[in-house]
């Protein structure tokens, strides 16, 4: 087992990667302590049948009375109607102020279900039980909690951390290999931001951490979770270094809203980004072109898309989605770019004509066939 700090003061709290531990979930919450006794567990009904049952039986056998909300999987779930509709049911269940939330998915209901801790009786404790590899390593730490609009992903949220997050890494036995692959983009991506060697280490052990050994991947997780622990500890509320883990999502988020969300899947939108941004970064900050291709190249390795095809009117659309993002800033569009693997700079403008250059260049053919 692992056991990571976020360190954020009075705030501060454990993420505990291992095998199998979501059994100990209810003792866990004993532990900090949370006082209960009411309870609930939000979840999508994919997940509930899988890791319901031992996610109540937990906190039952350590003195708590979990209510369990199941909810639809998938995007459009991140609503302001689905909110509402947990708000009512935690009203019935007369959950007070020193009840708390279990968030037992992925990114979707910890995103949706920290927003509503965040805003219920004007904010309760939660705990994070990420199950898939995206939400483990990114979206279950931080504390960015949230919901979409109709005008656009993530525009209704709040900065709010957990209590605690718990990683089973047994539960990845049970994610569709496609998500597998989806959350091991953000899992390249530390590498290429942050850590030249788990960059390495990715490159040697891709094929045993694709047939999902998981002794190999509580070391890595551990590693990721640790990473964004640090980043998140210097800059909570993303005023600069925490822009790092943007890396690839400034074509990536403009790529999910023009090919329709769920076309792609967030973690293959963002490997397209980071591709055409390692060609921006060879361009701009010294990324050299050796370093560039073996970026890409694992990326395509880890049977993930490279290459998104834009014609005019497509470039148009993209084009306008880039400049409705949050990281434009006086009407310049702003990109991670990195000069080495394992460093990035944030901040970075970059030319629209470039931008589409970085699209439309055979880079990452060459360096996906090589
Ligand atoms: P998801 O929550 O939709 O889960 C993907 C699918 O896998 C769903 O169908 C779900 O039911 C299913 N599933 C989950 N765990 C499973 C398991 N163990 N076995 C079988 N099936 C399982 O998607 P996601 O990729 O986990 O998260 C994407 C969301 O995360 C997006 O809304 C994105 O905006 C958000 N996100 C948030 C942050 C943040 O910092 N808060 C960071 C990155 C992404
Ligand atoms: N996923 C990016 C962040 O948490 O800041």
């Amino acid at each position: 087992m692992h056991d990571v700090e976020v360190p954020l003061g009075n705030r501060s709290y454990h993420i505990l990667v291992g095998v199998g531990n979501l059994s100990g979930l209810g003792e866990e919450c004993r532990r900090l302590p949370l006082k209960g006794p009411r309870c609930a567990i939000i979840t999508d009904d994919n997940v509930r049948p899988l890791y319901g049952p031992l996610a109540e039986k937990s906190l039952k056998d350590a003195g708590f009375e979990p209510l369990i909300i199941s909810l639809p999987a998938g995007e459009s779930t991140k609503s302001l109607k689905w909110v509402d509709f947990c708000y009512q049911q935690l009203a019935a269940f007369r959950l007070e102020r020193q009840s708390f939330l279990v968030a037992l998915g992925g990114g979707v209901i910890g995103d949706l279900a920290g927003f509503v801790a965040a805003t219920y009786l004007r904010g309760i404790p939660f705990v994070q039980v990420p199950t898939t590899l995206l939400a483990q390593v990114d979206s279950s730490v931080g504390g960015k909690v949230g919901i979409n609009l109709e005008a656009g992903k993530n525009l209704v949220g709040a900065f709010y951390q957990p209590r605690l997050v718990i990683c089973d890494l047994s539960t990845l036995t049970t994610l569709p290999l496609r998500e597998l692959r989806a959350g091991l983009a953000e899992v390249i991506k530390y590498g290429a931001i942050y850590d030249a060697d788990l960059f390495q280490l990715l490159e040697a052990t891709l094929p045993v951490l694709l047939q999902l050994d998981l002794q190999h991947w509580e070391p890595l997780v551990a590693r990721c979770c640790a990473i964004k622990a640090e980043v998140v500890a210097q800059d909570e509320t993303e005023s600069g270094l925490r822009a790092i883990l943007n890396f690839g999502h400034t074509i990536g988020h403009a790529i999910e809203a023009v090919s329709g969300y769920g076309h792609y899947l967030h973690g293959e939108a963002i490997a397209i980004g980071m591709v055409a941004e390692a060609w921006l970064s060879q361009q701009n900050t010294g990324l050299s072109p050796a370093e560039a291709r073996r970026l890409a190249k694992l990326i395509a390795a880890a049977g993930l898309p490279v290459r998104y095809a834009v014609d005019e009117e497509r470039w148009q659309k993209l084009l306008h989605a880039m400049q409705l993002d949050k990281k434009v800033s006086q009407g310049q569009i702003k990109f991670v770019l990195l000069s080495a693997l394992g460093r990035a700079l944030w901040g970075q403008p970059v030319a629209p004509e470039q931008i589409r250059q970085s699209l439309a260049s055979t880079f990452a053919d060459e360096a996906a066939s090589t």
